[in-house]
């Protein structure tokens, strides 16, 4: 009784942003950015921390990921962090054994294919990850009134690396599983489910508030293997963070044809990638949720004429949504001169004030 979703509610001031409000689809003084892979190697000052360290070890130093998640907050004047981690961090916390390999990704020394490998995945506890609880603490202290969003792989990403060994375009040995051993691949999926829920609680009784889930790659299905062999593990997922009350975000790459499903698993925001305007991605969703986007990465690059115009054509499709978050439609690109998200964030504010 002690430990109740309703005390982890964010103090008054983080409740009251831009971000937050938009989420709950409140009314806003100037539509929220925040941008996927802010922190990171787009910017000098993570390379200079980060050099000599690999990049696990990192997500495993709390003055490191404090000072990693503050980084775009003070550069850019977003609206929101998000916490500096991977998705890999709870399996390697687990013991799975599996490195980041630079320009590569995640990599699985041993990747899963039987039901004997089922019990490689243990359950998480907060115990196996108090570098997170430490470093939510250092962070949301730091931060004030920003709202700091926690996050996690989604069961099927996850499942991607685990099953392939590493990152893939086209998913044959997991939808090997998926179609051939529908028991092992639910199994599978189930034992996600449970690790990246666990995961996110951690991040939200330290103080995070709001929590997106990451499901990058699951654009590679379509809808009726999705609905049937996805969606049921990433429901379980929202569902089991529901009661704390914090807006759950949901993404993914190439997920057109997913929207509404997406939505339907659980999600109060859904993240759009820059290929349905979101005019159109409100149709697929429905109504009751707030969307996130989705300004095509590679606009950045340019002229900073052409970078207002396509941000206009968002905005403007975004004038009638319930709720916006102003985000690309994936991550910063590491070679992404930082000053042009800076002045993004900037035109986004001066544009939607209200
Ligand atoms: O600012 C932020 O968005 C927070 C940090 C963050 C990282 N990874 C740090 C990172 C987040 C949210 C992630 C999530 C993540 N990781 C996803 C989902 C988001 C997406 O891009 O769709 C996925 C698929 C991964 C797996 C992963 N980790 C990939 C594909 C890579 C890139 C490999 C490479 O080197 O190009 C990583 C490594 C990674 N994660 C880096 C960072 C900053 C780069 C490693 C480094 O700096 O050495």
């Amino acid at each position: 009784a002690n430990d109740t979703p309703a005390r982890h509610q964010p103090p008054t001031a983080v409740h009251d942003s831009a971000f937050l409000k938009a989420c709950r689809r409140e009314p806003v003084p100037h539509t929220p950015v925040w941008f996927m892979r802010q922190a990171g190697r787009s910017l000098p000052e993570y390379r200079k921390v980060r050099e000599g360290i690999p990049m696990l070890e990192s997500c495993r130093r709390p003055d490191l990921v404090t000072e990693i998640t503050l980084q775009p907050v003070r550069r850019h004047g977003v609206d929101a962090a998000i916490y500096y981690s991977d998705i890999v961090v709870p399996l390697k916390a687990i013991g799975v054994e599996l490195d980041i390999k630079p320009g590569v990704g995640p990599v699985v020394e041993r990747p899963f294919r039987t039901r004997e490998d089922l019990a490689r995945l243990r359950d998480l506890t907060p115990e196996d990850v108090p570098y997170v609880t430490e470093a939510v603490g250092l962070i949301t202290r730091e931060l004030g009134a920003t709202p700091l969003i926690g996050f996690a792989g989604a069961p099927f990403t996850l499942a991607s690396y685990l099953v392939e060994g590493g990152p893939s375009r086209t998913y044959e040995n997991a939808k090997a599983m998926m179609y051939g051993d529908p028991q092992l691949w639910a199994d599978l999926l189930d034992r996600l489910a449970d690790i990246t829920a666990a995961f996110l609680k951690v991040q939200i009784e330290a103080g995070a508030g709001a929590v997106q889930l990451f499901d990058s790659w699951a654009g590679a299905l379509s809808p009726a293997d999705y609905r049937r062999s996805v969606l049921p593990a990433s429901a379980k997922v929202f569902q089991t963070v529901a009661d704390y009350g914090v807006p759950r975000i949901h993404f993914g790459v190439g997920t057109g044809e997913l929207l509404g499903l997406m939505g339907e698993a659980g999600a109060d925001v859904v993240g759009v990638d820059w290929r349905v305007p979101l005019d159109e991605a409100a149709r697929r969703v429905g109504p009751g949720k707030a969307l996130q986007g989705n300004l095509d990465p590679a606009v950045l690059f340019a002229p900073r004429r052409a970078v207002e115009e396509k941000t206009r054509e968002v905005l403007d499709a975004a004038a009638h949504l319930e709720g916006h978050v102003f985000n690309l439609g994936h991550g910063v690109m590491p070679s992404t001169d930082p000053d042009v998200l800076t002045r993004l964030v900037e035109y986004v504010h001066t544009q939607t004030a209200r």
